[in-house]
């Protein structure tokens, strides 16, 4: 039985990995540990937090003395580490929290593991670092996939930000001796994730006629992956990975953005089509006057240092773990589509705001809850 301390578990791949972990695991116990920034909800983890081995505590990552004292209060043999600032454009924008969050965070997080976990004791535990393929740089049409020997080469504010964290993940090994994996994974899609990336976005844009910013000339590549199957994946490492082993996780799903935006379309559109009551619930979208969402379709001035191409070769947890995806991606995107009709609470509050307005009421608009 594991006594896990999820970090980020508010979060979109945080919380499909609390529901992930609770539903295959059953005995274990969850201490999910988040600040509840704008991209945190505690909705999306409610039905896990009613088990009574499901505990959330709020609280930041860069709070060490927090940190180490939940560690050792909880037992906690297990740390996966999700919390970050995520989006790219934010990190242009603002890199501070980036900083602060990513790097300092990850830091204070191993300083409390190793000061409970290394204390002479000997305890069996595990740190695992969730990271992103955002690391390597960018690729030319015909370069090979990332693997985890490609150097790094990080563009954003964002993905410097993590490679240093995975830095500091690495050395906390190499120096101490503390029992580290890391994962490096490509982008992910499906339910809970934050309306400000590009799947959501198109999807709750499209369903209220809004328009569909594509960066650039829409011809930048991702490999994209079913969350589902990320948290498969995270699994498979900590339970077999090597200690002091990087794991890259992919799709082996190439996209261009304007492909991808298209297929959005074309499955927002078929949805409403077979519905009357998503036309009555959604006016504004093309589709609920007999038009196309392509429609909304707006080229827009490009992301600055916009990395061209992803890929993933994720032939060592194939061979080492077992892994691979289980999710095409035409079912991934039909079962994201769908979640995200099905659960026009979870966005509308954000967008509204009603759902940060509860946040502040109930757990203060700052602080940490003990
Ligand atoms: P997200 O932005 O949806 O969620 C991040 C979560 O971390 C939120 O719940 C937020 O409240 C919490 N958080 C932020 N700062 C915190 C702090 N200082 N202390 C405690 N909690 C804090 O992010 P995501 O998309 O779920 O990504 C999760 C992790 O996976 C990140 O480390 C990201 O770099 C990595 N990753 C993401 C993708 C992707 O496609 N989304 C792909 C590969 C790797
Ligand atoms: O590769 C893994 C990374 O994937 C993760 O590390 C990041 O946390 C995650 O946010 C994601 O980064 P991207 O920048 O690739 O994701 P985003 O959804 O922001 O953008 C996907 C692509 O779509 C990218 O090429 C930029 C483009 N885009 C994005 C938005 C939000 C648009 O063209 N228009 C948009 O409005």
């Amino acid at each position: 039985m594991k006594r896990l301390f999820i970090t980020g578990g508010a979060g979109f791949i945080g919380a499909n990995f609390v529901h992930y972990w609770a539903e295959n695991h059953p005995g274990d116990f969850i201490l999910v540990f988040d600040a509840l920034t704008y991209a945190g909800n505690i909705s999306s983890i409610e039905p896990a937090l009613a088990d009574e081995r499901a505990v959330f505590v709020r609280g930041d990552i860069c709070n060490r003395e927090l940190v180490e004292f939940l560690l050792g209060e909880y037992a906690i043999d297990t740390i996966v580490n999700f919390a970050a600032e995520s989006h790219v454009d934010r990190s242009i924008t603002g890199p501070d929290a980036f900083i602060k969050t990513n790097i300092q965070g990850t830091h204070a997080l191993l300083e409390a593991a190793r000061s409970i976990w290394l204390n002479g004791h000997g305890m069996p535990h595990r740190f695992h670092h969730v990271s992103t393929d955002e690391v390597y740089g960018s690729l030319g049409p015909d370069d090979p996939p990332f693997s985890e020997t490609t150097p790094y080469a990080p563009n954003s504010p964002y993905s410097a930000s993590k490679a240093a964290s995975d830095h500091l993940v690495r050395a906390y090994h190499h120096t101490y001796g503390l029992d580290v994996t890391t994962s490096n994974c490509s982008n992910n899609y499906g339910p809970y994730q934050f309306p400000e990336k590009l799947i959501p976005l198109c999807i709750i844009n499209i369903l209220n006629g809004n328009p569909l910013p594509v960066y650039g000339d829409g011809l930048n590549i991702r490999d994209w992956l079913y969350v589902e199957d990320h948290c498969r994946g995270i699994e498979l490492v900590i339970n077999r990975g090597r200690a002091g082993s990087v794991y890259n996780i992919g799709g082996c799903n190439e996209w261009t953005n304007i492909d991808i935006v298209h297929l959005v379309c074309q499955e927002v559109d078929l949805a409403i089509e077979a519905s009357p009551s998503l036309r009555e619930s959604f006016p504004d979208a093309p589709a609920s006057r007999g038009a196309k969402s392509r429609e909304l379709i707006t080229f827009v001035s490009d992301r600055p240092g916009h990395d061209r191409r992803y890929a993933i070769d994720a032939e060592k947890a194939r061979r080492e773990l077992g892994y691979s995806p289980m999710t095409d991606f035409d079912k991934g995107i039909r079962l994201t589509v769908r979640w995200y009709l099905d659960n026009t609470r979870w966005w509308q509050e954000i967008l509204d705001g009603s759902y940060r307005d509860w946040i502040n009421r109930n757990y203060g608009s700052r602080g940490i809850e003990l």
